[in-house]
């Protein structure tokens, strides 16, 4: 079968190397490549993607909202989240779904366990955190907290969570189990704003980012100097794409293979 994933810029993804890792390892002939549309080429799509003869594809930035008039089919939680990030075609048919946020939530559970009794803070409201927040509900007895800088974010957001001020969040932090940034904060190293004051974190609080270039983000650095436990993206990424792969396959990935491939090439860059 033969897969993308369209974005600009496109050249650094990972995608194509991890998912022809997986191929590999579970003996399959398919192929996987990178497709550059710049936004004003973005109306060719269709014309773009049938010349490939793609069976499915993955979405990234910027086109992850775009897609959505293009597309025969939408999955509930992609509607629901505004962004989809995987397309399988089927008989012509263009069905559009979101793996991001169950790719996070599944990497969190796989390494760390339950989160059922866990008091959960997300970090920002955009497109990432919905899709987070919203699968995590499904594993979470506790009501959610959400923060954000600005709070008319929330005005769409049709979840039953705790909405808070980013710039009031500094008294509760240490109530929290699991904090997570969603926002781009930290992505540009050069930049050592912390979104958050760390040391008001509960010490026994596992802090994650869903950013993974930089490995550790200048917030996660900051925390694990304060002696927290860390997660960084790079299990986000690689479930986002093993979620992708079954939906494209009806098979199950080789997480471990994809990782471990992803891992060695960073480390090469
Ligand atoms: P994505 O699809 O990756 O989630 P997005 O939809 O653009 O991206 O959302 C980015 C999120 O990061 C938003 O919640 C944004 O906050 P605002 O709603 O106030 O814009 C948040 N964000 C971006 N830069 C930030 C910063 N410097 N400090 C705090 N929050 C920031």
């Amino acid at each position: 079968m033969n897969f993308g994933v369209i974005g600009h810029p496109i050249g650094h993804s990972l995608s194509p190397i991890m998912h022809a890792s997986n191929f590999e390892a579970l003996e399959r002939d398919d192929q996987y490549i990178a497709l550059d549309i710049p936004p004003q080429n973005f109306n060719h799509i269709k014309d773009i993607i049938s010349e490939k003869e793609l069976d499915g594809f993955n979405i990234t930035i910027p086109h992850k909202e775009s897609i959505i008039p293009y597309l025969d089919e939408v999955s509930t939680s992609a509607q629901h989240i505004g962004a989809v990030n995987t397309v399988v075609i089927q008989d012509g048919k263009w069905i559009g779904y979101n793996t991001d946020g169950i790719g996070f939530v599944n990497g969190l559970i796989n390494k760390y366990g339950s989160i059922k009794d866990k008091k959960i803070l997300v970090l920002g409201a955009g497109g990432a955190s919905k899709g987070i927040v919203s699968e995590m509900m499904k594993f979470t007895d506790s009501k959610i907290t959400v923060a954000n800088r600005s709070l008319n974010r929330f005005d769409n957001w049709q979840l039953a969570i705790d909405a808070k001020d980013l710039n009031a969040i500094k008294p509760i932090l240490n109530q929290f189990d699991i904090i997570i940034n969603t926002t781009p904060v930290g992505m540009n190293e050069t930049e050592s704003e912390l979104i958050i004051p760390v040391e008001h974190i509960n010490k026994n609080a596992l802090v994650c980012d869903i950013i993974y270039i930089p490995e550790k983000t200048p917030f996660l650095q900051a925390c694990e100097q304060e002696g927290l436990s860390i997660y960084n993206g790079l299990d986000m990424f690689v479930y986002q794409g093993a979620e992708s792969f079954k939906i494209w396959t009806k098979q199950e990935a080789n997480i471990n293979t994809m990782r471990n491939k992803v891992q060695e090439e960073l480390k090469r860059r």
